[in-house]
């Protein structure tokens, strides 16, 4: 038969094939990745490829019969059904008529990627557990005695060459009805493992997962389709455990001190989850059941707490987690109404004090894979440090406490609508200007309105402390010691007494705002911490660090030399400290999407070299020295710019 040359793009494979082979096939004879879901029979649409150089015949319709046998018929009737651009062509109803280069588009590549916005993060490649089968049932036969089930296998290992190793009871239940729906054509779940997940009746084409981060104060859930990366809708609640204890230690000692105490904090999460996963499939307009997979990651008290461990055991050293592998249950046992097949994977967690949220920003940020030293730093009730590059990784994690999230402040609030989050002080007039979450849009030039101007101010966050602290420093207001300078007073009234210390009005409305000797102290001890925590991994690498990044909530809005004027983090050059938002949700994010993120995170997580700060005799130290600001010997060449 006559032959004719193909070439794929962008992979540049090639070959020889017979006039009228169709193009999928060919692709498939040399590994080009294609997509299909329906295995080839023009429903799906995921299989589109553009000729880029010789072209196609395009299919006419000329009679009724000639519809029904030619190829080219299944893909009039999808560009009819369905819509597809104009130069677009399903390859596997296309067949190859002379010489041809044809491109594959990023959306009908399998291992597609999804690109990053930040340029340094690397992309992720899609090649999730679960994945969707379109297949043709043969119907049963009273000569042939074989179960739906039976049927369904064979279907599936003929049609796709897999072999169903496990179908569990729900799938069972559904099975026969969605065959006889579907008129013997149904959509298979089916994971990496060969488990049978789910069936629906015809061709279904929606996978989604979620990607959920319990953190302590709040939860966030991303709702993300598991065959392009997108996240579809995110929603985010207060974690209901606040009620049983602000921060970790008090909800564990709840749970000592209330025998029982953890079942009722896991019942309040797991709730708030559940709601959590409904209102993202109901924002994003879709199905429960379309959502096939879960991954959660959070610190080892929330670990436990949502898996419904009692949590005791990390309340007192050595701090032993019931376990720091990963963890696969299914979603229902958390009490999560998704897909009955689903599975909800839990990242593994560093160590007592670090966990499966710090691997995870371990994975979104990539550390192990450059050569530059990297501080990561994920702010919560207590930092997690992970420090090093792709030789070797530590980790701890340092006490801070709640005040670098604007608790423990005495007009400190979390970041949200009228909170204060960024603040100049002129050296003279030692006047304030700031900015207010939730104002609207600004101009650079407006950015920073005079405090009288604005009403609606309701306190303080996170990062406005540390701006208006480092600010007070550089006025000359607060010492290095971090005693507020009570001659200032005869500079400016907005310094007054308060017993005897002083405190600085930075808000005259109501409420007013001010920062007392106590919220200094507070913020002193959590930088302290933080800092002196870090020390301790840079005294363990022997090598100083050269990045950092900022993760966390906090770590989102923070600015990288305030940070420094105040010590909370090393010297390093400022264009070198990064800071990347909610970075643990992004790393449970890649591993709902990549199969093989799972098993790299859970080896490397077993390479980190843990540090444990309590029981380190130059914490002590360090952390005491730290309390200065910036520090008390450190130098910071890189603050004098
Ligand atoms: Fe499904 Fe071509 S493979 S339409």
């Amino acid at each position: 038969a006559e032959e004719a040359l193909v070439v794929f793009t962008p992979s540049g494979k090639r070959g020889s094939f017979p006039v009228g082979t169709p193009v999928l096939d060919a692709a498939r004879q040399l590994g080009v990745d294609i997509d299909s879901v329906c295995g080839g029979r023009g429903i799906c649409g995921r299989c589109q490829v553009t000729p880029s150089v010789g072209d196609f015949p395009k299919f006419k319709m000329k009679s009724k019969a000639e519809h029904l046998s030619e190829a080219g018929a299944k893909e009039a009737r999808y560009r009819e059904k369905r819509g597809m651009k104009d130069d677009r062509r399903l390859s596997c109803s296309t067949t190859i008529q002379g010489d041809i280069v044809v491109d594959v588009p990023a959306d009908s590549q399998v291992h597609k990627q999804v690109v990053r916005k930040r340029a340094e993060v690397r992309n992720i490649e899609i090649d999730p557990v679960v994945r969707l089968h379109y297949i043709e049932v043969e119907e049963p036969d009273m000569h042939k005695p074989t179960g739906d089930m039976e049927r369904v296998k064979e279907a599936l290992k003929d049609q796709w060459d897999i072999e169903v190793t496990r179908a569990d009871l729900p799938v069972m239940q559904k099975l026969q009805k969605a065959l006889r729906d579907g008129e013997w054509k149904i959509t298979a779940a089916v994971r990496y493992d060969g488990e049978l997940v789910y069936v629906w009746p015809g061709f279904h084409g929606k996978s989604y997962g979620l990607a959920v981060d319990v953190g302590s104060t709040t939860m966030s859930v991303h709702l993300t389709d598991l065959q392009t990366g997108e996240v579809v809708s995110s929603v985010g609640a207060m974690n209901p455990q606040i009620r049983f204890g602000e921060d970790l230690m008090s909800r564990v000692s709840y749970v000592m001190m209330n025998p029982g105490g953890e079942q009722e904090m896991m019942k309040a999460v797991r709730e708030t989850l559940n709601f959590l996963a409904g209102q993202a499939a109901t924002e994003a307009g879709i199905d429960l059941t379309d959502i096939l997979e879960m991954v959660l990651v959070g610190n080892p008290i929330m670990h436990h707490l949502i898996l419904g461990i009692n949590p005791v055991e990390l309340g007192w050293a050595p701090f032993a987690l019931a376990t720091n592998g990963s963890v696969t249950v299914w979603a229902s046992e958390l009490d999560v109404s998704v897909n009955p097949g689903a599975r909800a994977y839990f990242l593994p967690c560093v160590a007592g004090h670090v966990g499966a949220d710090a691997a995870s920003v371990v994975l979104a940020e990539g550390p192990q894979y450059r050569d530059e030293v990297t501080l990561v730093v994920d702010v919560g009730t207590n930092a997690e440090i992970v420090l090093g590059n792709k030789e070797r990784l530590l980790a701890c994690s340092s006490p801070t406490g709640p005040a670098l999230e604007g608790a423990q402040i005495s007009s400190g609030q979390r970041a949200a609508a009228g909170a204060i989050e960024r603040v100049r002080i002129d050296p003279e007039t030692l006047e304030p200007r700031f900015r207010v979450i939730g104002a609207g849009s600004w101009s650079d030039e407006e950015m920073f309105e005079q405090e009288t101007a604005r009403t609606g101010v309701t306190g303080i966050c996170g990062s406005g402390i540390i701006e208006v602290l480092a600010e007070m420093f550089l006025a000359g207001i607060l010492s290095a010691d971090g005693i507020i300078d009570g001659s200032m007073a005869a500079k400016t009234d907005r310094i007054v007494p308060e017993g005897r210390t002083f405190s600085y009005i930075l808000h005259r409305g109501e409420p007013e705002i001010r920062v007392t000797q106590a919220d200094v102290r507070a913020i002193q001890l959590a930088k302290g911490a933080l800092y002196a925590g870090a020390q301790l991994l840079v005294d363990r690498l022997g090598k100083p660090v050269e990045r950092v990044v900022l993760a966390g909530a906090f770590g989102s809005h923070i600015d990288a030399k305030y940070a420094m004027v105040l010590g909370l983090i090393p010297d390093c050059k400022l264009d070198m400290v990064a800071s990347v938002g909610n970075a643990a949700g992004t790393g449970a994010r890649i591993a709902l999407l990549n199969r093989g993120a799972r098993y790299e995170i859970e080896k490397l997580v077993a390479e980190i070299e843990k540090i444990e700060t309590a029981v380190e005799a130059k914490f002590q130290d360090h952390f005491v020295e730290s309390m200065a600001f910036p520090h008390k010997t450190a130098p910071y060449p890189n603050l004098k710019e």
